[in-house]
C-alpha cells in the first residue's frame, strides 16, 4: 500500500473510534509492535538513501500526529465516561448551566500608565515611583517653590497635621531622583496629585500625572523634543505624531514650556490648505478636541532650574536637563472620550467598563 493510501485509510478509521476498546485496537494496528506504520519504519532501511529521507520525513510526521490524535481521543473519551458514571450514579448533574463569570477589566487610567511607562522604558528610561504624602521640602522647596514664593498659589495643597502634605505634582519626586541617580540619568515615573479644588467636569481633587526627566552633559530642548515624540508615537502606534513647545511659566525649569501633540482625532483629510502653504497656516477643520488648532496639550516641560539640580546635588555648572509632565486623565480623557473627569473615581464599575471604546474603539483587556 502505498503512504498516500495509507494515511487516508487511518484518517477514516480515526473517524469510527468511539470507545476505549476500539482505540487499543487502533493502536495495534498502526502503532503497536507489529502494526503497519512500524512496519514501514522498520523497513526505512532496505530503501535507497534518497527515498529514505523522504519516507523517513513522512513516516515520522504520520507516526506522531497518529499518537497524538490517539492520546486527545482516549483522554476525551476517558472523561466522558467519567462524567457518564457520575450523571448514572446521580452524584453530579452536568447539564445544570455554570453560575455566570463576571469578567473584569483593568482601570483605563492603569491600562494608559502601563502604556506609556513601556513606551519610555523603551527609550532607556527608569521607571521610578514615589509615595502620595510628601514633605513641603519634596512638593516645593526642593523644586525652587520655597515659602512665600507665588508658584505656590498655583496649587491649592491638602496639609496634614504633622506638617507633610499630599503630593499636588508628580515633580516631588524629582529631588529624589536627582539623589538617587545623578548627575546623568533618565527616569519617568506615575503618581496621583492631589489638589484642593472644587469639582466640576474638568476638574477632580485626585488625578494623575506621569512625569520625565533627563540629566547629563549637554541635554537640550532638542533632546526633550526627541524623546517626548518617540515615547508619544510609540504609545499612540503612529509615526505622524509631531510635539511643539510654546512658551510658559513653571518655577522649576527656565526656560519652560507647555508641550503639544498632533491631534490624533483629527482626519488626515479634513485639513485644509489655507493659501499659504506653511504648516502653521494648516487648518484642521471640524475637530471638536483640538478646536480646529490640529494640536492637543498634554502639560508643562522645560530645561531643569540650576537651583532644582543643587538642590539635588547636581552641579548645575558641569549639567543639565530637562523635565516633562503629562496630565495623564485629561490624556485619558482624550483618548476615551470622555465628558466628566468624575468618573475615574466614581467606583461606577459599569461606567468604568464601559470606557472601552473611546476613539479608537479599543477593547480594554
Ligand atoms: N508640576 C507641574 C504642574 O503640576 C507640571 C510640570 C511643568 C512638570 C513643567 C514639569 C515641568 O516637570 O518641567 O503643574
Amino acid at each position: 500500500m502505498n503512504l498516500k493510501t495509507m494515511e487516508t485509510q487511518i484518517k477514516n478509521e480515526f473517524e469510527l473510534l468511539k470507545t476505549e476498546g476500539d482505540c487499543s485496537i487502533f493502536h495495534a494496528k498502526y502503532l503497536g509492535k507489529s502494526g503497519e506504520i512500524t512496519a514501514l519504519i522498520s523497513n526505512i532501511r532496505n530503501l535507497s538513501n534518497e527515498e529514505r529521507i523522504e519516507s523517513g520525513r513522512v513516516l515520522n510526521i504520520l507516526k506522531r500526529e497518529t499518537e497524538s490524535n490517539l492520546f486527545k481521543l482516549q483522554k476525551e473519551i476517558k472523561e466522558r465516561e467519567i462524567n457518564e458514571k457520575l450523571m448514572n450514579d446521580k452524584l453530579v448533574d452536568i447539564t445544570i448551566p455554570s453560575l455566570k463569570a463576571e469578567t473584569g477589566s483593568l482601570h483605563p487610567i492603569t491600562r494608559a500608565q502601563r502604556e506609556i511607562e513601556q513606551a519610555f522604558r523603551d527609550i532607556g528610561f527608569i521607571i521610578e515611583s514615589g509615595p502620595e504624602i510628601v514633605s513641603e521640602y519634596e512638593n516645593f522647596t526642593a523644586v525652587n517653590v520655597p515659602e512665600d514664593h507665588p508658584g505656590r498659589d498655583m496649587q491649592d495643597t491638602f496639609w496634614l497635621s504633622n506638617g507633610q502634605l499630599l503630593n499636588t505634582q508628580t515633580s516631588s519626586l524629582q529631588n529624589h531622583c536627582l539623589r538617587k541617580y545623578g548627575p546623568e540619568f533618565r527616569a519617568f515615573w506615575t503618581g496621583r496629585c492631589y489638589r484642593n479644588e472644587n469639582l466640576d467636569a474638568r476638574h477632580e481633587q485626585a488625578f494623575f500625572q506621569v512625569e520625565g526627566m533627563m540629566i547629563g552633559k549637554d541635554i537640550s530642548i532638542a533632546n526633550l523634543i526627541y524623546f517626548n515624540k518617540q515615547a508619544l508615537q510609540a504609545v499612540l502606534n503612529r509615526t505622524d505624531i509631531d510635539v511643539r513647545l510654546r512658551p510658559s511659566y513653571f518655577p522649576f525649569t527656565e526656560p519652560s514650556f507647555e508641550t503639544d501633540a498632533t491631534c490624533i482625532f483629527c482626519d488626515k483629510e479634513n485639513v485644509r490648505q489655507e493659501t499659504s502653504t506653511t504648516e502653521e497656516n494648516k487648518h484642521h477643520v471640524g475637530c471638536g478636541v483640538c478646536k480646529g488648532t490640529g494640536w492637543v496639550e498634554l502639560g508643562g516641560c522645560g530645561m531643569v532650574h540650576p537651583n532644582v539640580l543643587a538642590q539635588g546635588g547636581v552641579d548645575p555648572n558641569k549639567y543639565q536637563g530637562f523635565a516633562f509632565c503629562y496630565g495623564l486623565t485629561r490624556l485619558v480623557m482624550l483618548k476615551y472620550n470622555i465628558s466628566d473627569i468624575r468618573v475615574f473615581n466614581s467606583g461606577n464599575l459599569e461606567a468604568l467598563g464601559s470606557i472601552k471604546g473611546g476613539a479608537k474603539n479599543e477593547t480594554i483587556t
